[in-house]
């Protein structure tokens, strides 16, 4: 069995007497996309800002490459397991400023030639120098994207990165997300409310229910088994 990538031990986030987070045990594999789908206020959020810190656990930690995640600097962890939310949050200026605030951080700065490439693979090219504040819904989710790839993850946490969208973005943004994970380079972590799009993204779906995984495994099975219990 290959090593994996990301795995979680026994993950806990208690807040006052609930457990939001329960106990989860998960194990992602490198190329590997997992969807993680289940009812609103299941812990899907919550889960996935303890993968990369955002929240601390009550208890349990996450391994990444074996690793145990306490050891690693927050922001160098935050660049290796990137995210990507449902609304893109974008810093005010031009698309370029946005696509090179991540590798400044490390004291690496990008080419024009760099970000033009990075726009080039979500579908922007020619976008560097557009002010932000004019970037439609769609436009914004792709500059999110590229600037979460500029920092070159290993691992992506999409947050219901469609559902904000209105459908011919949704439909973009999801053929995007399609093409950039196919090619193996990271595994991802999706969290949406659309069980089509996690059966046409994912090879395993882990089902969450009040903050415990209840069914994990191939995307149809637990697709099926969910369909049928809503
Ligand atoms: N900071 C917090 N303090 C207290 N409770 C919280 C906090 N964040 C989330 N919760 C609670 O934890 C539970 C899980 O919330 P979470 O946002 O993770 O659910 P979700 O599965 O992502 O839902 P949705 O599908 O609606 O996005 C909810 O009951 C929520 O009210
Ligand atoms: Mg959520």
């Amino acid at each position: 069995m290959k090593e994996p990538l990301l795995r979680t031990e026994n993950l806990q986030r208690q807040v006052k007497d609930k457990r939001i987070v329960d106990n989860i045990n998960i194990s992602v594999y490198p190329k590997e996309v997992l969807a993680v789908v289940g009812p609103s206020g299941a812990g899907k959020s919550s889960l996935l800002r303890l993968l990369n810190r955002l929240d601390e656990p009550t208890q349990g930690t996450v391994y990444l490459h074996g690793q145990d995640y306490r050891r690693i600097p927050p922001r160098e962890l935050r660049r290796r397991v990137g995210m990507v939310m449902q609304f893109p949050y974008l810093f005010p200026g031009t698309v370029a400023d946005n696509i090179r605030f991540g590798p400044r951080q490390r004291g690496i700065e990008l080419s024009d030639e760099e970000v033009e490439a990075l726009l080039e693979r979500v579908g922007l090219a020619g976008y560097g120098p557009r002010d932000v504040s004019h970037l439609s819904g769609g436009e914004a989710q792709r500059v999110s994207l590229a600037r979460t790839l500029a920092n070159r993850p290993e691992v992506l946490l999409l947050d219901e990165p469609t559902s904000a969208l209105d459908e011919v973005a949704k439909a973009g943004i999801e053929a995007l997300l399609r093409e950039i994970l196919s090619r193996g380079e990271f595994a991802a972590i999706l969290v949406t409310h659309d069980l089509d799009q996690a059966g046409r993204l994912a090879n395993r779906v882990a089902l969450m229910e009040e903050g415990r995984i209840t069914r994990m495994g191939e995307a149809e099975e637990v697709l099926r088994a969910y369909q049928a219990l809503s």
